[in-house]
């Protein structure tokens, strides 16, 4: 029997099977997310993990954790854990991969659709009784079709989107490894320009006012992958300039973010508590592939889904 600690409740049932394979399974009891020092420790006495994108598993944790075999991240970006920590204590991390490709891109594309044409400020004039009457010139937003969308980051979710918009009419233009349109070209084409790419030192403020100032001024930025990967403050500045026309975040830095963070008063801007694989099949789904991780590897076999190995830190060049 091994002990599991879950760092906030999944959705679905899916702990029961680890119940049943007679795993003593431990469930951070609040809403509220454990502080740090809560998180080491409940963990310390467990031999696997099941942890969220907002939890900081980094090297000081893992040490803290000698009994740990396996974490299963409740989520595909795994830029919350130090992998190649991990990798050094001999343990083994999975996520939960394409279970959640189509609801993250279905959100791209809400956010996408929502400031194209101005969903929350037209929304917001009925509530707040601002909406005088029908006019010609009320509420004007952009087509879709013949639009081009940049597509930046080449993996199953960015796919996902160049799919969806193809069935827009879109123009799409992707950045990919081997053929694909230049980083520059594309923020300088694109009347959209969405972001899937995981947070790595690569990907780290990619975006930034360098990258804004390319892009055209009736553009706009949408972003399912990770805060980090643009440089808010720069984008901040960006909007209240107008080097941009609008962004919609699903992610920020920090998260939360603070109701009267700067960025939330930033002109023509939609953020969202990061809820792109937020539906109850997706979240479901995700529980069963972090639980087949887990049993996995207390059974000492590999996990079927499996963290992309770690880069190996690039050693100084011989003198
Ligand atoms: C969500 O952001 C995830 O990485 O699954
Ligand atoms: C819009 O509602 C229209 O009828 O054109």
């Amino acid at each position: 029997m091994a002990r599991v600690f879950v760092t906030r409740r999944p959705v679905g049932d899916g702990l029961e099977r680890l119940r049943a394979a007679g795993h003593e399974v431990n469930v951070w009891p609040a809403a509220e997310p454990p502080s740090q020092q809560q998180l080491i420790e409940r963990a310390q006495q467990a031999d696997a993990l099941l942890c969220m994108l907002s939890d900081r598993i980094d090297a000081a944790f893992l040490d803290a954790c000698p009994h740990l075999t396996v974490i299963a991240n409740y989520a595909v970006g795994l830029d919350n854990v130090d992998l190649a920590a991990a990798q050094r204590h001999g343990i083994a991390v999975g996520n939960t991969p394409d279970v959640l490709t189509d609801a993250t891109a279905d959100l791209a594309f809400a956010l996408l659709l929502a400031a194209a044409r101005r969903i929350p400020q037209s929304a917001e004039a009925v509530t707040n009784g601002s909406w005088g009457t029908w006019q010609p010139d009320g509420f004007l937003g952009t087509d879709l079709v013949g639009a081009t969308l940049g597509i930046v980051g080449s993996g199953r979710i960015g796919a996902a989107v160049a799919r969806r918009a193809t069935g827009f009419d879109m123009r799409v233009l992707t950045t990919t490894s081997r053929g694909g349109t230049p980083l520059e070209t594309l923020l300088a084409q694109s009347d959209f320009v969405s972001l899937h790419v995981p947070l790595t030192p690569q990907t780290r403020h990619l975006i930034d006012a360098d990258a804004l100032t390319r892009m055209k001024p009736t553009a706009i930025l949408i972003n399912t992958a990770r805060g980090q990967v643009i440089d808010q403050q720069a984008l901040i500045a960006a909007l209240h300039a107008g080097t941009i026309a609008g962004a919609a975040l699903d992610v920020t830095d920090p998260e939360p973010l603070p109701p009267d963070h700067p960025l939330t008063q930033a002109p023509n801007v939609l953020v969202l508590p990061h809820v792109g694989s937020a539906t109850t099949r997706t979240r479901t789904r995700m529980t069963e592939l972090a639980v087949d991780n887990l049993l996995a590897g207390l059974a000492n076999r590999p996990l079927p889904h499996p963290a992309p190995t770690p880069a190996p830190t690039p050693r100084a060049p011989a003198p």
